[in-house]
């Protein structure tokens, strides 16, 4: 499963490129509405910094299919033609989305709550596919359900489109799916840091420390013996 992070925040990607091995960044027009940056500045430095053919995925706003495609030809013009457009899944988007397969532009179908929505995104030619997990939760509904359920539909018709699970609130529901082979999940960096965020993994390192310095000296380590 590839791991991407959610957020547009300079300092945070680089700390979590340079902790963990990322492969991706992936923004909506709220992550960038939080940068307090000019889109297009922000986004620039972001892919000037993953290097030119890693995962980028950034949303079209206009809600009719024409401006959807020209704003995914100003995306890929001003940022790379390996830019997954992110494109949401109502029925103008799959208008879009098409469009844009046959331009050879990738997509990423965004907004999906329902199986059904994914469904369409792949057969109209997305790479990606996004389900929201936690505001599936947050709705009453399964999103780690929904999501096992889209990987299932992908796999059992043949289509190439991956997963790019989505809207995570805790480490859990990263792990439950990673357990089930998704092809991607893009997670806020809190949730990220998470991940090892343990009491128990710093009080064993800090014993291993402490041992060592009674045998080799405070502050000593292997480079020093
Ligand atoms: C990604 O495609 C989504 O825009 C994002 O993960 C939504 O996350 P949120 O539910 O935490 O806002």
């Amino acid at each position: 499963m590839k791991l991407l992070i959610d957020d547009a925040h300079m300092d945070s990607i680089k700390k979590l490129y340079k902790l963990y091995p990322i492969d991706g960044v992936t923004t909506n027009p709220t992550i960038l509405a939080k940068s307090g940056r000019p889109p297009y500045e922000v986004l620039k430095e972001i892919r000037a910094f993953i290097g030119a053919d890693a995962d980028l995925h950034v949303q079209v706003l206009a809600m009719e299919a024409e401006g959807m495609v020209k704003d995914a030809h100003k995306i890929v013009k001003e940022l790379g033609e390996a830019t997954l457009v992110k494109i949401p899944c109502i029925p103008e988007g799959f208008q879009a989305m098409k469009q844009l397969t046959k331009e050879g532009i990738r997509t990423t179908g965004t907004a999906i709550y329902t199986a059904m929505q994914a469904y369409l995104a792949a057969k109209s030619g997305a790479e990606y596919a996004a389900p929201y997990v936690n505001r599936i939760d947050n709705m009453g509904y399964d999103g780690i359900q929904v999501t096992k359920e889209i990987q299932d539909i992908f796999e059992n018709n043949g289509f190439r489109t991956s997963m790019l699970a989505a809207s995570f609130k805790n480490a859990q529901q990263v792990l439950e799916l990673c357990r089930y082979g998704i092809g991607a999940a893009t997670v806020a960096p809190d949730v990220i840091e998470s991940f090892v965020k343990n009491s128990a993994i710093t009080a064993a390192v800090e014993e291993f420390v402490k041992d060592f310095e009674g045998l080799a000296g405070v502050g000593k380590t292997m480079s020093d013996c």
